[in-house]
C-alpha cells in the first residue's frame, strides 16, 4: 500500500486527537486508585518521572514512526524496516499493539459501562442527600450484579463499534474537543471545593510528601506501565495518528503538550478523590472502586449537586468513549487490512471483546475467586498484564526500532528537530528509555 495523502486539517486537530486518545478512564478512574494502592507521593512522582523520561520519549518515537510510514502501524514498520536493510518481521509489532489493545477494550469498556449506570442514577438524583455509607454499599450492589454490569458493557461496545464501524470518529473527536474543557473546568471546580474541605490537607500531603520506604520493585513496574498507559504509548495506536499528521508541524512541542494536559487532569481528579477520602476517614487502597464512591460523596455536598454529577459522568463517558474508538481502531484495522470490510470487521472485534469483557463482568461476583494466573482474577489480570507489561514491552521494541534501527536521516526528518534535538532525543531513548524499561520489566517479573 502506498502513502496516505491524508492530513489532519490543522495543528490543533493532531493534538485533540492524542489528547482525546490519552485522556480517559487512566486519568481519572485508574490514576487515583492505583496511586491509594501503591502509596501514595512515592508512586506519585515515580509516575511522573516515567512520564518525562520513558513515556515522552518513546511517544515522540512512536508518532515519529506513524509520520516516516505514512502507512497504518502494521505497514509503515514493514516499510520502514524494508528501507532500512532490517528484517520485515518489525510488522508483527504492529500486531502485537492491536492484541494489547484488544485486552485493554475488554474491561476499559466495562468499567465505562460503570460511568453509563452512574449517569443514569445520578440523573435519578439517586445520590442527592445519600450518605457515603450508601454509596458505597450501592456500588458494591451494582458489582455484585452481573446482568447490570453486562448491559452497560454491552451498551458502550455498541456505542463504540457504531463509530469504528462508521468511520465517523472525526466527527466524535469535534464533538469531544468542543466538551472536554468543560469537564477539566468541573474538575477544577471540583478540585477548588475539595480545597475548602478538611481532607484537602491530608490529601495533598498524603499526594506530595513521598515515604521512600513505601517503594519495592512492583511498585515502580505499577507506576512505569500507568506512565504508557495514560499516555495511550505502546500499542501503535498513536502511531496511526502520526500517519496523518502534517509535515511541519512539532512533533516534540505536540507531545509535550498532550502530556502536560494528561498529567494535569489526571492531579484534579487526585486532589479531589483523596480529599473526600480523607474527609471521610476511607481508605485510600480501597481499589477500583474509588472513583465511583467519592465523587458522589463530593458532589453531593455542592449545591446543584445531582446537576454536576450528572455532567461529570455524561462528559466522562465522552472521554472513555473517544479512548476507546481509539483502541477499537487498529484491530478494526488490522483486519480491514486482510480484506474484511470495515462493518465486518468492527461487528467481529465488537463480538470478540465483548465475550472476553464478560470475564471482566463476572470477575466482580460469579468468578471473583477464579485466579487462573498469578493468584489474579479475569479483571485484575486483564487490568494489569496489558496495561504494565505488554505496553512497556510494546514501547521498548517501539524504542529499539526508532533510535537503532531506522537511519538517522529518515527518523530526524520525521521527528521533525535540528541536528541537536535530535542528538539529545535518540540519546534519551538509547541510553535511558531503552535500559530503564528493560530493568524495570525485568526487577518488577522478578
Ligand atoms: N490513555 C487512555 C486512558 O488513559 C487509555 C489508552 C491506552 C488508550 C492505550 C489507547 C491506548 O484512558
Ligand atoms: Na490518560
Amino acid at each position: 500500500m502506498n502513502e496516505t495523502l491524508e492530513r489532519w486539517s490543522t495543528r490543533r486537530a493532531f493534538i485533540l486527537a492524542v489528547t482525546g486518545a490519552a485522556v480517559g478512564l487512566g486519568n481519572i478512574w485508574r490514576f487515583p486508585y492505583i496511586t491509594g494502592e501503591n502509596g501514595g507521593a512515592a508512586f506519585l512522582l515515580l509516575y511522573i518521572g516515567f512520564v518525562l523520561l520513558l513515556g515522552l520519549p518513546v511517544m515522540m518515537a512512536e508518532i515519529m514512526i506513524g509520520r516516516a510510514g505514512r502507512r497504518s502501524p502494521m505497514q509503515s514498520l514493514g516499510h520502514l524496516a524494508t528501507q532500512a536493510g532490517a528484517s520485515r518481521h518489525w510488522r508483527w509489532l504492529g500486531l502485537f499493539g492491536a492484541f494489547t489493545v484488544f485486552c485493554i477494550l475488554s474491561f476499559y469498556s466495562v468499567v465505562s459501562g460503570w460511568s453509563i449506570e452512574f449517569l443514569v442514577a445520578s440523573i435519578n438524583g439517586n445520590f442527592v442527600g445519600a450518605a457515603p455509607a450508601e454509596v458505597g454499599a450501592g456500588f458494591d450492589a451494582f458489582l455484585a450484579d452481573p446482568g447490570r454490569m453486562a448491559f452497560n458493557h454491552t451498551l458502550f461496545l455498541i456505542m463504540t463499534m457504531l463509530v469504528v464501524a462508521a468511520g465517523v470518529s472525526k466527527g466524535l473527536e469535534r464533538l469531544n474537543n468542543l466538551l472536554m474543557p468543560l469537564l477539566y473546568l468541573l474538575l477544577l471546580l471540583l478540585a477548588g471545593y475539595a480545597a475548602t474541605t478538611e481532607g484537602f490537607g491530608p490529601a495533598l500531603a498524603w499526594l506530595f510528601m513521598p515515604d521512600i520506604s513505601a517503594v519495592t520493585p512492583l511498585v515502580v513496574m505499577h507506576a512505569m506501565g500507568h506512565a504508557f498507559f495514560t499516555l495511550a504509548v505502546g500499542a501503535c495506536a498513536l502511531m496511526a495518528y502520526g500517519a496523518y499528521m502534517p509535515d511541519h508541524q512539532s512533533l516534540p512541542k505536540a507531545a509535550v503538550a498532550v502530556a502536560v494536559l494528561d498529567v494535569a487532569v489526571a492531579l484534579l481528579a487526585g486532589i479531589a478523590i483523596f480529599s473526600v477520602v480523607f474527609a471521610q476517614g476511607m481508605d485510600p487502597g480501597e481499589g477500583p472502586g474509588l472513583m465511583f464512591v467519592t465523587l458522589p460523596i463530593a458532589f453531593a455536598q455542592l449545591p446543584w449537586g445531582a446537576l454536576w454529577l450528572s455532567a461529570f459522568f455524561l462528559l466522562l463517558l465522552l472521554a472513555t468513549w473517544t479512548s476507546s474508538i481509539n483502541l477499537a481502531e487498529p484491530m478494526v484495522a488490522t483486519l480491514e487490512g486482510m480484506g474484511l470490510k470495515r462493518g465486518y470487521a468492527a461487528a467481529i472485534v465488537g463480538l470478540a471483546v465483548w465475550l472476553v469483557g464478560l470475564l471482566t463482568v463476572l470477575s466482580f461476583s460469579t468468578l471473583a475467586e477464579w485466579r487462573p494466573l498469578f493468584g489474579m482474577n479475569a479483571f485484575e489480570l486483564v487490568s494489569t498484564i496489558p496495561p504494565e507489561i505488554f505496553l512497556p514491552l510494546g514501547g521498548l521494541l517501539i524504542a529499539i526500532f526508532a533510535a537503532w534501527v531506522m537511519p538517522e536521516a529518515a527518523a530526524r526528518g520525521a521527528l521533525g528537530v535540528g541536528p541537536w534535538g535530535f542528538a539529545l532525543w535518540r540519546r534519551l531513548v538509547r541510553w535511558v528509555a531503552i535500559p530503564l524499561t528493560l530493568i524495570v520489566l525485568v526487577a518488577g517479573l522478578i
